[in-house]
């Protein structure tokens, strides 16, 4: 039997109004793998359907490009919500709890969801359960072996802190930060000395830090909402770190009397190798290219780098590694440890998503020089070459 050719635009799409407010959401679902999708939900101020659309696409993807027969993670299809709101504002968790009681005939059934820009796991779960739902990522239970087994395994995995950060929190970011180290390795470049920038100090961006930091990088600027802190002989990242509150912002307090603020776009151009995007969607376009200098960016955020800006960065040199891939880790680490391809220990899940990642950039690198085209178009054949397997295999909705 063949597989049914995939549709052009997504399966669902949800546009929602808050009868309180007037603010606007959304949820689409890009596809369902045996009937369930995978996709976090994120807060901004002009949040769209559009990029909500792209953002469930590109969860089709990283669960493809994580398909391994022999896995007990089977994956499944991609989603995303997304509310237009700005998550600092005081109406912002009215907004969320509503958001999720309209939402939760789907989320009951098809929609497994959880943090993103914007918002953490732990306000989600407290919305969540307000809003009537058992957890967020209910529909998936259903498919497990054993609930109960597998529920008690991601609880003792999210309560786990690894130097005063959660281990769910730093999961996403060690699967940017190797994807750095492989191509670093592919590239013959030392870590030690190694200079990055990043935007964004969140979850990703904090994270990522930490990990590249540890592995001897130097990390010369990190941008969040308020400007760019820099130094080039590299900052303090463990004291930024401690000094950031629940949206990822640093207090300015914990800086060194030589650290320098710069304005919020400096990130950019300061001189560095690697360019961290770990904040918002179309952050780099095709005018701000051009002060990029970096040799590599590598995309912790979703959609950071705008299509036409990609092209022209490419003519200059300069490589992307794509989100689908690099930022992959934290979903794919959620489902190997529900399902149970590893337990609820921090070395083991970081051991696993350093083999994961380190593996699929080699794959999609590979592939990038034999068809000689960027790692992006390079990631999205791989996807293609599996989403017809992945639909035999398990069907459209089923
Ligand atoms: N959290 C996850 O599990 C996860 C997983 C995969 C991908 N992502 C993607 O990573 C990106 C960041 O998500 P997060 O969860 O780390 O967000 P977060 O809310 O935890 O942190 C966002 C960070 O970006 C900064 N920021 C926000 N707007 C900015 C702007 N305009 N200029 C400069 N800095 C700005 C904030 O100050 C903060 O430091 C998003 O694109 C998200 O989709 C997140």
């Amino acid at each position: 039997m063949t597989a049914p050719t995939p549709p052009a635009g997504p399966l669902i799409q949800v546009t929602w109004t808050d009868h309180v407010t007037g603010s606007t959401g959304y949820l689409v679902v890009d596809r369902l793998v045996r009937g369930v999708s995978s996709g976090g939900l994120r807060m901004r101020r002009g949040c769209t359907l559009a990029e909500v659309a792209g953002l469930a696409r590109g969860m089709t993807m990283k669960e493809a490009l994580h398909y391994d027969p022999q896995g007990r993670y089977i994956p499944l299809g991609g989603a995303k919500g997304g509310i237009d709101c700005d998550p600092r504002s005081p109406q912002a968790y009215g907004v969320l709890v509503r958001y999720l009681k309209a939402m939760r005939p789907h989320i009951e059934s098809f929609w497994t969801t959880g943090e993103d820009l914007g918002l953490t796991q732990d306000l989600v779960d407290e919305a969540a359960a307000e809003a009537g739902l058992v957890s967020s990522i209910q529909a998936v239970y259903p498919l497990l072996d054993d609930e109960t087994a597998a529920r008690e395994r991601l609880a003792a995995a999210f309560a786990l802190k690894v130097d005063g950060i959660g281990l769910d929190e730093l999961v996403g970011g060690c699967g940017v930060a190797e994807s750095v180290l492989a191509t670093l390795d592919r590239a013959g470049l030392p870590y030690a000395g190694t200079r990055v920038a990043l935007q964004g100090m969140g979850t990703m961006g904090g994270a990522t830090a930490r990990f590249l930091a540890r592995a001897g990088l130097k990390v010369v600027a990190v941008a969040d909402l308020k400007g760019t802190i820099a130094h080039p002989d590299g900052l303090d990242v463990e004291s930024l770190l401690a000094a950031r509150d629940t949206y990822g912002a640093v207090d300015r307090a914990a800086l060194r009397p030589e650290d320098r603020e710069l304005p919020g776009d400096a990130w950019l151009s300061v001189d560095a190798e690697v360019l961290v995007p770990a904040a918002v969607s179309y952050a780099i376009d095709a005018v701000n290219q051009e002060r990029i200098t970096a040799r590599w960016i590598v995309e912790a955020a979703n959609m950071p780098v705008l299509t036409d800006a990609e092209a022209l960065l490419a003519q200059r040199g300069i490589t992307v590694l794509p989100d689908v891939v690099v930022n992959s880790g934290t979903n794919a680490w959620w489902w190997w440890t529900l399902f149970g391809d590893i337990g609820a220990d921090a070395d083991e899940a970081f051991a696993h998503t350093r083999r994961a990642m380190r593996a699929l950039i080699g794959r999609m690198l590979a592939r990038a020089e034999a068809d000689g085209t960027t790692p992006r178009a390079a990631a999205h054949a791989l996807v293609a070459d599996r989403l017809p397997v992945i639909a035999e295999r398990f069907g459209w909705y089923r």
